[in-house]
């Protein structure tokens, strides 16, 4: 709601800049999408099989409220096929039936970006780069960059069966969860939470370690390349994220202002494979999520980001009344609009010191007074509030007068 929106307001603006300048343009997307979209790509995940708002429509659909947006933004590259590289970026709710709490909503909002039709890993490193350039935007600072290289399905087989044979010798000390899990998905026990599964994930052979060789090229270049502009980053191995389709480049942004159990502020990855999980041509691609409301709980822990308390320009009061008062501030108001200032007015014949209270209350810079005497002579009476200044100026000139005082005083700020 205002006045907080705002800042919500901003941060989107903040976040198209960075997009836009990188050659992404805006997509809009229905909020929900066939459950097949997600079905395909998710099934070994929490997202998909448990937390996914699903329904049937009047015509017998099976639907969700989109819990994720790549495999939304695959399927429209698949149904449309625009020329590749394809970059967009979204602002977008997204829904997810989780156990709410701060950080942590059933839905929430991200900003994410997806490049689809390279694996050039110049691409990669424009993908992190712009996270990271959007997040010192913000004026965010206690950030750690998490990356990783989940690599292809040349080598994660045989890294996923060592990982197994791995966890199998310490299945007695997993938790329930994990010791359940291993057999058939060991990646997602080193995403583990708990503690005993920390431990021993700690000491499990690293993927990055047993990549291919196009692999170990791909995140190879990606390092050179983040190396090259100065973009910090830790390799962590344990890294695999909470949705199946990635593959090689994986990465998060962790800030220690959030509870740890969610202080991941985004992330994403590489998902070369997920045109094909779709059924349709090969189409590698990368992208990220942030998530907003995230984004903006570490801004207030770190004190950044405020909200700028930008009043109105000018609060039109009427203190003629009557149809004569009522046609000159429409036209007054409308006016001020148009010269592109931010007006507001009072309503309703209420008295001139509930308007000037009105007036007040919306932090206006200047109050513009139809005032009978005044008005009679072709003049209004414009006053700045801090001060309590006065000047009548003709009612034509009033937009051009403000303008420059608003102008210059800007200059001087
Ligand atoms: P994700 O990691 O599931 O990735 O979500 C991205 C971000 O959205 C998270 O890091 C977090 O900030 C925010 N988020 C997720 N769930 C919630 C929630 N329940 N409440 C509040 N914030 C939340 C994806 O969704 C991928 N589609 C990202 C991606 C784009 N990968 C490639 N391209």
């Amino acid at each position: 709601m205002p006045p907080d929106s705002a800042r919500w307001e901003r941060l989107i603006g903040r976040f198209a800049r960075r997009a836009e300048g990188s050659g992404y343009g805006l997509i809009v997307q229905p909020v929900f999408e066939h459950t097949e979209v997600f079905r395909r790509v998710g099934e070994g995940t929490d997202v998909v099989q448990k937390e996914m708002y699903e329904f049937v429509d009047r015509g017998d659909r099976a639907l969700v409220l989109r819990p994720e947006g790549t495999a939304a933004v695959m399927r429209a590259f698949v149904q449309h096929r625009p020329a590749t590289p394809w970059k967009v970026w979204y602002v977008a709710p997204h829904f997810r039936y989780e156990r709410a709490q701060k950080g942590r909503y059933r839905q929430h909002h991200q900003l994410g970006v997806e490049a689809i039709g390279t694996d050039d890993p110049a691409l990669d490193v424009e993908v992190v780069a712009m996270a990271e350039g959007f997040l010192r935007d913000l004026g965010l600072r206690d950030i750690r960059l998490l990356v990783n290289s989940l690599g292809d399905t040349t080598c994660r087989p045989g890294y996923v069966d060592l990982l197994r044979a791995y966890f199998a010798e310490h299945a007695d000390r997993l938790c329930n969860d994990s010791r359940g899990r291993y057999p058939t998905n060991p990646l997602r026990v080193l995403d583990c939470k708990r503690p005993e599964c920390q431990e021993i994930a700690e000491r499990a052979p690293a993927l990055f370690e047993h990549l291919c060789d196009p692999c170990r090229e791909h995140f190879e270049g990606v390092q050179r390349g983040l190396d090259a502009i100065g973009v910090k980053y830790e390799i962590d191995p344990r890294l695999v994220r909470g949705l199946d389709y990635y593959t090689r480049t994986t990465f998060e942004f962790t800030s220690s202002s959030l509870d740890a159990a969610q202080n991941a502020l985004g992330g994403g990855g590489r998902y070369d494979r997920l045109s094909e999980d779709m059924g349709a041509p090969p189409a590698p691609g990368i992208g990220f999520g942030l998530g907003v409301e995230r984004l903006l709980i570490a801004c207030d822990a770190e004190g950044t980001f405020a909200l700028g308390v930008r009043g109105l320009d000018v609060f039109v009061v009427d203190a003629v009344g009557g149809d004569s008062g009522f046609e000159a501030t429409v036209v007054l108001a409308h006016d001020l609009r148009e010269t592109g200032l931010r007006v507001d007015r009072g309503f309703g014949g209420r008295s001139v010191k509930a308007q000037i209270k009105a007036a007040d209350r919306s932090a206006a810079t200047y109050t513009a007074i139809v005032a009978p005497e005044e008005w009679s002579r072709g003049m209004v009476v414009v006053k700045h509030m801090e001060s309590g200044d006065q000047h009548e100026v003709p009612r034509d000139e009033v937009g051009a007068w403000v303008r420059t005082r608003i102008d210059s005083a800007g200059a001087r700020a």
